[in-house]
């Protein structure tokens, strides 16, 4: 099995920061009393955030990473009032390389996750092997009115899927998908919906849940 299990604990130096721009952020996180460290939210108080209108079943998130490289997650709770981040909409486990832009034309939400005008959250955390994560949030509205960003650009930023990798080369695991649970017994949707690698990757992936603190 691939080695990148996850350390909470351990801090590291490689680690940059990061700026969402769309969804617009709930505040600046590079400002005065807020932090990047700071799970889940940067320490960014959510009174003042502009919530944005995203699609009913998902829509898009620009990032730029300013990552010799990084590893990515995108987690979302419903509600208004710091929701807990209990489903991730990066069930793969991805890994992007580059200081650029990142955008992610469409992010799929499962169908009956959110219904019009429900408020939630998208928790967007970048982590390197050692679990080391940086977390900024953005508020969001769930729209059919929701309109996609013109500035929406892929630039200096490769995004793979580790996880497709590990699927097609892992033997040793490769069966356990048949053992997992139904979407209905699931509460977090990472391990389900994974497509066949290690308890590693879906340690990884699961990371910033609330399930998993
Ligand atoms: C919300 O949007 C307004 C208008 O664009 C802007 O002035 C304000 O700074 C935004 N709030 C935050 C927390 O970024
Ligand atoms: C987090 O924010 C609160 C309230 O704004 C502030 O009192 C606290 O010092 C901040 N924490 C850190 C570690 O900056
Ligand atoms: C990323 O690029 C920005 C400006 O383009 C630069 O200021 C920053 O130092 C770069 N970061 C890394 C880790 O290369
Ligand atoms: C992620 O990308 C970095 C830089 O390209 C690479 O060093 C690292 O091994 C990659 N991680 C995995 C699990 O492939
Ligand atoms: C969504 O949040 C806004 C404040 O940002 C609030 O006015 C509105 O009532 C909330 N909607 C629901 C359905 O809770
Ligand atoms: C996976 O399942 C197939 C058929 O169910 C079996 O032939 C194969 O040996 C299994 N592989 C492992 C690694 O258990």
């Amino acid at each position: 099995m691939k080695s990148f299990i996850i350390l909470p604990a351990l801090a590291s130096l490689a680690t940059a920061h990061y700026d969402l721009v769309f969804p617009e952020w709930r505040g600046d996180s590079f400002a005065d009393g807020a932090s990047q460290w700071i799970y889940p939210c940067a320490n960014v108080t959510q009174e003042k955030s502009n919530r944005t209108l995203w699609p009913l079943d998902g829509g898009a998130v620009n990032i730029h990473m300013h990552h010799h490289w990084t590893y990515y997650a995108i987690n979302i709770g419903i509600g208004t009032l710091e929701p807990a981040f209990t489903a991730t909409l990066t069930p793969e486990l991805h890994n992007t390389t580059g200081n650029g832009t990142l955008c992610i034309p469409k992010l799929s939400v499962p169908a009956g996750l959110a219904k019009e005008g429900d408020n939630a959250t998208l928790q967007v955390v970048t982590f390197d092997s050692f679990g080391s994560a940086l977390y900024n949030c953005a508020d969001i509205t769930f729209s059919s009115k929701a309109v996609d960003p013109t500035d929406c650009k892929t630039d200096g930023v490769k995004d793979v899927i580790v996880g497709a990798e590990a699927a097609k080369t892992s033997t040793d695991t490769a069966n356990t998908t048949d053992a997992a649970p139904t979407p209905s017994q699931s509460t977090g949707g990472a391990a389900a919906s994974f497509g066949g690698a290690g308890a590693g990757v879906v340690a990884a992936v699961a990371v910033g849940l609330a399930l998993m603190i």
